[in-house]
């Protein structure tokens, strides 16, 4: 059984993840969820799942009715609090095996951090962790994934487990190298959608409506991400995130338009041969 805390439950992500948990329940079980302000939201997922360790993020709902309905879930085994410090708390758990990072934007930070130092596993979807401190992750990854290849709970080659992502283009290139030697990469390659505006000209573009951009031609995601691949800022923050998880110079990682996302990415390797992992465009893959 593996036991999993979700931070940021009540995302795109998160909510996926516990849907994931629920179509696995003999292999998977919920020990500790964290969101900013849909508390009631956290509330009914902590219920389904028989969850006591809880946390807020938004501290000023300390003082609100609801907060006693967290208190009264988490009962007297549970821990729970609100403010950051009380979500970057429950990756310490000590029942918690993985830590799925849905947190958006740069608050992520801290729980990636504090999950890899406390030797647990970090599954990432909170990209701007690997953006904003990728220098100071990867170390502390590389420690996690030693202990494990010691331990024999991680192959000799490839990828080691300590930080998996849950993103689908890292998540494919992940995939392609389990089992290959790093040295034998010559190429990654990040696929991309383009996004709902490809193909438009600089004109087309003077009208364009927040509620376009949010409609992803391939992808359900959340707001913040869903902006970004609109613009391809997206793109440029998967670059940076694929140098800091594969270790590859930016020189080595290339950007290919693939309109259908079939293909989620692709690893080039120093024999010329090329490995695609393909599938539906469904997070949930990427989760499991
Ligand atoms: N969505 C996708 O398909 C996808 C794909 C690849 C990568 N990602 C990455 O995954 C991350 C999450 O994306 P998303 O699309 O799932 O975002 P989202 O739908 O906006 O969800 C964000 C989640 O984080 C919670 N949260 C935000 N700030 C918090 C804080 N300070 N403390 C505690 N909880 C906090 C939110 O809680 P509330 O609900 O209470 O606000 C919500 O549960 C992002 O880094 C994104 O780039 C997403």
């Amino acid at each position: 059984m593996k036991r999993i805390v979700v931070l940021g439950s009540t995302g795109s992500i998160g909510t996926q993840t516990v849907d994931v948990v629920r179509q696995h329940s003999d292999e998977l079980e919920i020990v500790g969820l964290a969101v900013n302000t849909r508390v009631g939201d956290m509330l009914a997922q902590a219920r389904a799942h028989n969850v006591r360790n809880l946390a807020v993020g938004d501290e000023r709902l300390a003082d609100q009715a609801i907060a006693s309905e967290v208190r009264e879930q988490a009962g007297a085994q549970g821990v729970w609090g609100f403010g950051m410090d009380a979500v970057v708390d429950l990756v310490r758990l000590p029942e918690a095996d993985v830590v799925v990072n849905a947190l958006v934007g740069a608050a992520g930070l801290r729980a990636s951090y504090e999950t890899l130092r406390a030797g647990k596993v970090l599954a990432l979807a909170n990209k701007e962790s690997l953006v904003v401190g990728g220098d100071l992750i990867m170390p502390l990854a590389a420690q996690v994934d030693a202990q494990r290849r010691t331990a024999g709970t991680a192959p000799a080659v490839g990828p080691a487990g300590a930080l998996m992502p849950i993103d689908s283009e890292h998540g494919a290139i992940y995939q392609c190298l389990l089992g290959e030697s790093e040295r034998e990469v010559s190429r990654l390659w990040v696929t991309a959608s383009g996004g709902p505006f490809r193909g438009r000209k600089r004109a087309d573009l003077e009208g364009i409506t927040p509620a376009q951009a949010l409609n992803h031609p391939t992808w359900n995601m959340g707001a913040k991400i869903s902006i970004d691949s609109s613009t391809l800022m997206n793109k440029g923050l998967e670059v940076i995130e694929a140098h800091h998880l594969f270790n590859m110079p930016y020189d080595k990682i290339s950007v290919v338009v693939q309109p259908q996302s079939a293909i989620h990415s692709m690893v080039e390797f120093t024999d010329g041969s090329v490995k695609a992992h393909l599938g539906t465009t469904d997070m949930r893959i990427p989760i499991q």
